[in-house]
């Protein structure tokens, strides 16, 4: 027997990552640009165990058959690796709401993937894990660095470029995620099938993987010269952008629920008085709002009182994916 625990992080995507150009192989159709969150966790030990003539898979606590066959497909690729057959007990627990839009996924697979490593031997390095994560979620590549952190589009037909890099490490550009979290109820169209339907139907598609490459050099640049109001731009466009390539596809996937809506339009009214803060939304109703951590204050009480909020959370940038 042999087991590991690994811990990883959800991150967040400033410039999005949405449609794949090969699904098989969970190649995203466009590169993105992410943030690592700090107190947000996923805490996975995965324990191989020979007497085990299958895969099994607890998450926080209950047996859970609906991911399992992700799970054991994204071992198989490490067990491969190492030459082995042997099954494994996994058991993952997330601290925030599961499958509601924060990337559960994202730091679900980067733990997985971590702590098979460890337990198997293999001592991969943090590229190669971040490959063998993208297959499993392909936001899940981006989360086995810390701070801030980009997907490379790759060219590769295998895959074997396709892997994220960290730009900037946290503590060089701090900043404060406060979400707002409007419905803790699992999403009804996941990003698997909404990116794959985006791709087949909306009339929006190509533009928006043709405009991808200005985007990430704009949101790079903005990173690199510590640029807030810039990088506060083009996050809200690629995320408003996104939302609208969802929002045109047969059937339209509406992510954005009331509260997100008027979470969006005071976040902006914060932003005109002077703050420093900006929005992004992912395949769910919850409104991330990124600021500078001395604007914390006025952002939480400016999104508490919402109605339909049903709860804060709030955590800064942090590492990437290890062994605990
Ligand atoms: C809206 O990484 O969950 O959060 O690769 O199919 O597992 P799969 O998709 P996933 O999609 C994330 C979509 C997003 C934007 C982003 O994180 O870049």
């Amino acid at each position: 027997m042999s087991s590991a625990t690994a811990i990883a992080h959800p991150n967040i995507a400033l410039v999005k990552y949405w449609g794949k150009r090969d699904a098989a192989l969970n190649l995203p159709a466009v590169g993105s640009i992410s943030i690592t969150l700090d107190t947000l966790a996923t805490t996975t030990s995965v324990q191989f165990d020979s007497d085990l003539d299958r895969d099994t898979l607890s998450l926080d606590g209950q047996s859970s058959e609906t991911s399992l066959g992700r799970v054991s497909a994204c071992l198989d690729l490490l067990r491969a690796r190492a030459g082995v057959d042997t099954r494994a007990a996994v058991s993952t627990s997330n601290n925030f709401p599961t499958g509601a839009g924060l990337a559960s996924s994202a730091s679900g697979f980067a733990a997985l993937v971590t702590a098979a490593d460890a337990a198997l031997s293999l001592d991969l390095p943090p590229q190669t894990r971040s490959i063998l994560a993208r297959q499993g979620s392909g936001s899940a590549a981006r989360s086995i660095f810390g701070g801030y952190v980009e997907m490379h589009l790759g060219k590769a037909s295998d895959g074997s470029d396709c892997f994220a890099e960290p730009l900037l490490d946290a503590p060089d550009w701090p900043m404060t995620v406060t979400v707002a979290v409007v419905s803790k109820t699992s999403k009804k169209v996941g990003s698997t099938e909404g990116m794959e339907l985006t791709r087949h139907t909306s009339p929006y598609y190509d533009a928006w993987v043709a405009g991808q490459s200005a985007d990430l050099d704009e949101a790079r640049s903005a990173i690199e010269a510590r640029d807030f109001d810039k990088l506060a731009e083009i996050s809200e466009h690629s995320c408003l952008k996104m939302h609208a390539l969802a929002a045109a596809a047969r059937p339209g996937l509406v992510y954005l629920q009331g509260p997100t809506l008027e979470a969006m339009h005071r976040v902006r009214a914060l932003r005109a008085s002077g703050c420093g803060v900006f929005f992004t939304i992912d395949a769910g109703p919850q409104l991330k709002a990124i600021s500078l951590p001395e604007h914390r204050g006025q952002v939480t009480s400016a999104l508490a009182d919402i109605d339909g909020v049903v709860e804060i959370l709030q955590s800064g940038l942090g590492e990437g994916a290890r062994v605990v």
